[in-house]
């Protein structure tokens, strides 16, 4: 039986046609996978199927019957339910507030007691009593996904909910999305991770530039044929050669501490450097600590003991902005927060770092700006017409390529830092990324990943670091090492 239908969905909005007359069904008791480039329209279709938009035409039914979604509670009270690929949570409140909230009750001894019971049947763990504004943007996504579980819904929307999970929370997921199926609830899943689609999904749909290009049973079509319909031409994945030379030390860290927001020690006396002309790649689960000593090291925190070093210079405990101006590059994986200024156009948004940079004495732009920025747009993929579109405006793909050009191609940089930067970037614009690392590392550069992908630690990294508990677990050579020796390091 048919849980959903959407018949000739159109969508616009001021600079793109979003979705142009796409169908698409929804089975009891399937996986049903949505993929497509960044852009493709994958979260504005399920944003109109949860009520977050209205589309301009065409239809949508559940169970047979034609309905309005007026509101994400009207799809909720009519059992539709969505992790959001960005999470929206009240800061200000616990997370067991924010899900009672949710669940449009007040808070109770016995509604706890439910939430509780409801979380450990699906086997998640989440801490109710921590305040949402101290999560980090990976507890923030297991807080959607509790949020979405604690509903008793009859459709489940994942969009990019694994993005930021690491190895053992994605097998958790899966297990619990089997689960929801037989008991005959369906689930609509958007990924980037091809792989996972064949993990799990009984069909799949492929969306390029608004239109729907393919829908197949997951049994009758490969992975070749998934990325051409997403693409619309063969891809060659960029797999480089690992480093040729190396120089001096870019970064170096010495006997690091640093402590979490809760003022845990998350980071236990590391020590490392990354020469110029290196990659290293941290390879750790969410929460290992990696997060809070890449912040330690661009002056988001201050570090309990400790040296870090650029370039020879001690700059520990130093502001983010003296760093930054040592030439040092951080990409966050908290896009909306610490990445961009969601209200303001891509071009401030571009510029914002380093104002005195492109601003004559009397404070107005150079006139070279323009053209700068089109050209470093062009590196990450994106056309110049993005540029007076605020980055709330845009797929979490291409803001992901915005911050990327920013703080890589607008000044020189000399040392990277970079957390989960393959977060929510298609296939194609990751093989692109890469080649952009691998590139700026032959032209000199010391760069620092940390990643919960195993896949990527090994593609990019001449060296790579497992961490655990806040300390380096054991090191390997890029050239030697598999993805299955370092899944097996991760899991023990
Ligand atoms: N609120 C909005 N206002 C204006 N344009 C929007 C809005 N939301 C999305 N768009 C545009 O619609 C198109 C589709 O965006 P959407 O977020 O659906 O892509 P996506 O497939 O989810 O991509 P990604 O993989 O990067 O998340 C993009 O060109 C985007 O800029
Ligand atoms: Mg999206």
């Amino acid at each position: 039986m048919k849980l959903l239908e959407l018949r000739g969905i159109t969508k616009r909005f001021a600079h793109t046609v979003a979705l142009d007359n796409v169908d698409f069904d929804l089975l009891k008791g399937e996986v049903h996978a949505l993929l497509g480039e960044n852009g493709a329209g994958k979260t504005t279709l399920v944003s109109i199927i949860s009520g977050v938009y209205q589309p301009d035409s065409g239809q949508i039914l559940l169970e047979g019957k034609p309905v309005t979604l007026k509101s994400p509670r009207d799809a909720y009270r009519r059992g539709i339910v969505l992790v959001p690929q960005h999470p929206a949570l009240p800061e200000s409140l616990t997370v067991y507030e924010a899900l009672a909230l949710f669940l449009d009750k007040s808070p109770s001894r016995k509604l706890k007691t439910f939430i509780e019971e409801r979380l450990r049947k699906f086997g998640i763990e989440v801490d109710l009593d921590k305040r949402i504004s101290l999560l980090t943007p990976y507890e923030k996504v297991k807080v959607e996904i509790a949020k979405a579980l604690v509903a008793d819904a009859k459709i489940y929307i994942f969009d990019e909910a694994t993005s930021l999970l690491g190895h053992g929370d994605r097998e958790l997921l899966y297990k619990i999305i089997r689960t929801l199926c037989a008991e005959g609830r369906g689930v609509i899943y958007i990924t980037h991770r091809i792989d996972e689609v064949f993990n799990i999904a009984d069909r799949v749909t492929v969306l390029r530039k608004g239109r729907k290009v393919l829908t197949r049973r997951i049994n009758e079509v490969t992975r070749e044929e998934l990325l051409e319909a997403m693409f619309g031409k063969k891809l060659e994945e960029y797999a480089g050669p690992r480093s040729a030379s190396t120089h001096g030390e870019g970064l170096a860290v010495e006997n690091l501490t640093v402590q979490d927001d809760y003022g845990r020690l998350a980071v236990r006396n590391v020590t490392l450097s990354v020469k110029y002309g290196e990659i290293v790649t941290i390879l750790a689960a969410p929460g290992a600590g990696h997060r809070e000593f890449l912040e330690a090291i661009v002056g988001l925190r201050k570090p309990v003991s400790g040296r870090v070093k650029v370039n020879g210079i001690d700059v520990t405990g130093r502001d983010p902005s003296f760093i930054r101006r040592m030439g040092v590059a951080y990409i966050p994986d908290d896009r909306l927060g610490l990445g961009v200024a969601p209200g303001l156009a891509v071009k401030w948004n571009l510029v914002m770092r380093d104002l005195d940079k492109f601003t004559t004495k009397v404070g107005t732009f150079h006139k070279f700006l323009n053209d700068a920025l089109v050209k470093v747009l062009e590196k990450v993929g994106l056309a110049p017409d993005v540029l007076p579109v605020p980055c709330a405006e845009l797929s979490g793909g291409q803001i992901q390529r915005i911050i990327t050009a920013r703080e890589l191609f607008l000044r020189e940089v000399k040392v990277i830092v970079a957390l989960n930067p393959f977060y929510g970037l298609d296939y194609e614009t990751t093989s692109l990324l890469r080649k952009t690392l691998i590139d700026l590392r032959n032209s000199g550069c010391a760069i620092l990943v940390a990643t919960e992908d195993i896949e990527e630690a090994v593609k990019l990294g001449d060296r790579i670091l497992v961490m655990r508990e806040g300390k380096i677990l054991k090191e390997f050579s890029g050239s030697t090492v598999s993805a299955r020796e370092l899944a097996k390091v991760l899991t023990l």
